[in-house]
């Protein structure tokens, strides 16, 4: 990311990973931010007018370059609780009971009438070695008229449909079963209705796992809910790892929301990077993505702290992200830890190095090998004997931010050990970035763009001039940014105008993804301004950029064909690929202005007239977007254009992205 560097330069040299700079890191980010957002208004006046006619010519029957087959992906990480109050199917919040969740556990107690309890996190019992904590609730006076327990808001409250099963579990010990059985309630925040509940009978002794179903009848569907434990009877209980799954995207058991995998899949992406991002770094060394405890049963899984203020379960751990480029039928692109964290320290290569290079290389295996081998084996364990594919891994990110220069020695220590276990693999370094050239000579490099409009369409010749000589490209971070929480048209605007530019520069950039992608819009659950999708615990919505990035990836075609355009408006972008199986010609036409822009169009290779599939997408100015509350207010609309022959006049409006199929047949 460009313009935080400044911000992670002052972290650095505080040498400091505190909560109060991380919130300073961020402000600088945000005046930063607002700078870059202010770039544009050049191009943002209210629209109107017409500029003069481009001649637009394209040669479909002559190729200039490929596009590559894997263009388009995704990159997320646990950022905005993308995937803890978020894709993750858990509805429960902090089901752990980590004291550092948020800062404070959002467990309150629940006392009717003249009912006496009391809470604490006991630090001496547990269910596991990885969880030897638990809550201990303490009822000393309740009865049937007047229970006790505890309540939880969910992640901004639960999202419950009507006539749905939600699948639960808890660990619980009990000094004795007096207490009587725990009732488990969903309830309705506005009219205390319960919309669904269950019981559990506790049995006094050790730790015991319980299971429960929670089924909602006629209700109407709303995020208004809250999850109440109570019992009837005084006495002593102790909870760990009390969890309430929403149905999973095809079932999947300890999976993903259906909403936003829905959302994913519609973007027709190829390949998924992870696990981050920073999230893969740490804030700290000690912070780093260690996979091997976001393995296995649930409650074997400590979690950790993540770089974005709050802990994670890691109930969406290292076999979840691969189940979820199952499900979606994409690859995975993974990224190992490569010993850099973000306050700017960084392990010694050599021996220290040595435990990380072989934790990348069991997570390699646990990833791609068979159960012959030892990490395959625990993926079977674990519910998956089948390998997963894997062509490309990334040592690190970001790491150009690593000003000591430590990372071509860290780079050459991992490259040597996997290209010795693992020669078929490419390796994608994150030195490199465009400012930087990468020194470590990989087979691929990671750039990452974060720009305002103006600055994402003044980029977008940066690639038409990059030698052939080098590395490959992964642009695996980039997004036009100014709004928030999620990009306006502008943004839209800008994300299409460099989307061309990638299409066009496919023979070097083989690989792309917009970042971050997700965000719980509730209120407090966002860290970063300017991402993709936007949700909460009932529903989620797209915005502009999403829109035009389905599209762009929808209707994409082999190669780029030979093209010019002369005599358009400075902020006029195309993009024109061929698929030659169809014989069709992809056609994307941004006109970022605020005037129309009308082209006449010579085209070489159609046969005769034809009736071109057309998608736009408009909005009213830079700012207008869509929201949790408006979600429909920017939306692609269909139509049929003619196309009568070789020559054929087309006018794009002003602020308006359209993408053409046109048959060549
Ligand atoms: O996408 C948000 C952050 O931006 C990523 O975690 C990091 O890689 C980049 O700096």
């Amino acid at each position: 990311m460009f313009y935080v560097d400044e911000a992670r330069d002052g972290r650095r040299r505080s040498g400091s990973d505190s909560q109060p700079l991380w919130s300073a890191v961020l402000c600088v980010c945000c005046a930063l931010f607002v700078t870059a957002s202010t770039g544009h208004s050049a191009v943002a006046q209210a629209p109107g007018g017409s500029a003069a006619v481009a001649k637009l010519s394209i040669d479909a029957t002559q190729v200039v370059s490929p596009v590559s087959p894997t263009l388009y992906g995704l990159m997320t990480e646990e950022i905005n609780h993308s995937y803890d109050g978020g894709l993750y199917a858990e509805m429960i919040q902090n089901r752990s009971f980590h004291s550092t969740w948020e800062g404070e556990p959002p467990w309150d107690l629940v006392r009717r009438g003249d009912a006496l309890a009391s809470r604490s996190l006991d630090r001496s019992t547990g269910p596991s070695r990885a969880l030897p904590y638990s809550l201990k609730l303490s009822v000393s006076a309740a009865s049937a008229r007047n229970e006790a327990g505890l309540t939880n808001p969910g992640y901004w409250g639960y999202g419950l449909q009507p006539q749905t099963t939600y699948a639960g579990s808890l660990y619980a010990q009990v000094e004795s079963a007096d207490i009587g059985p725990l009732m488990i309630r969903l309830v309705n925040d506005r009219t205390g209705a319960v919309q669904a509940q269950a019981r559990v009978e506790l049995k006094a002794g050790a730790w015991a796992r319980y299971e429960y179903k929670l089924t909602t009848g006629a209700i109407a569907a709303s995020k208004a809910n809250h999850l109440e434990l109570t019992v009837a009877h005084p006495g002593t209980v102790w909870l760990q790892l009390v969890s309430l799954m929403q149905p999973t995207f095809n079932n999947r058991p300890n999976g993903n929301r259906s909403d936003l995998m829905n959302r994913m899949a519609a973007m027709h992406p190829q390949f998924l990077r992870l696990p981050g991002g920073n999230y893969l770094e740490g804030t700290r060394l000690a912070d780093w993505y260690d996979w091997k405890k976001t393995i296995g049963p649930l409650v074997d899984r400590p979690g950790h702290q993540g770089p974005w203020f709050y802990w994670s379960t890691d109930g969406l751990g290292l076999l979840e992200f691969l189940e979820w480029c199952e499900d979606l039928k994409i690859e995975p692109v993974l990224a190992v830890y490569a010993g850099y964290a973000l306050n700017g320290s960084h392990v010694a290569t050599g021996k220290d190095l040595e435990p990380y290079v072989q934790a990348a290389l069991d997570e390699v295996e646990y990833i791609t090998g068979d159960t012959s081998t030892r990490w395959g084996a625990e993926r079977a364990r674990n519910g998956h004997p089948a390998p997963f594919p894997l062509r490309y891994i990334e040592v690190g990110n970001e790491d150009y931010l690593d000003r000591s220069g430590s990372y071509t020695a860290r780079y050459a220590q991992f490259a040597e050990a996997l290209h010795q276990r693992y020669p078929q693999y490419k390796l994608i370094a994150t030195d490199g970035n465009s400012e930087y050239a990468t020194k470590v000579n990989p087979d691929i490099s990671d750039e990452h763009y974060y720009k305002s409009p103006a600055d994402m369409m003044d980029l977008v010749h940066h690639y038409d001039s990059v030698s052939r000589t080098g590395p490959k490209i992964f642009v695996g971070e980039w997004a036009t940014r100014s709004g928030s929480p999620t990009p306006n048209f502008g943004d839209a605007l800008g994300d299409a105008a460099w989307m061309t530019s990638m299409e066009r520069n496919s023979d070097l950039i083989i690989m792309a993804s917009y970042a971050p992608l997700l965000v719980n819009v509730s209120p407090g659950a966002m860290q970063w301004p300017t991402d993709l999708i936007g949700f909460d615990a009932g529903t989620t919505y797209a915005s502009p950029s999403y829109w035009a990035q389905c599209l762009f990836a929808a209707h994409l075609g082999d190669g780029t064909v030979r093209s010019a355009i002369a005599g358009e408006n400075k902020r006029f972008f195309y993009s024109a690929t061929v698929s030659s199986g169809e014989r069709l010609l992809h056609l994307k036409l941004v006109n970022a202005s605020n005037v129309d822009q009308p082209l006449s169009v010579e085209l070489t290779g159609i046969n005769g007239a034809h009736k071109a599939k057309m998608t736009s997408l408009h909005g009213a100015t830079f700012q207008a977007t869509n929201s949790i509350n408006d979600p429909e207010a920017i939306h692609p609309i269909e139509s049929t254009v003619p196309v009568p022959g070789s020559t054929w006049t087309h006018t794009v409006p002003a602020f308006t992205i359209e993408v053409l199929d046109i048959p060549l047949r």
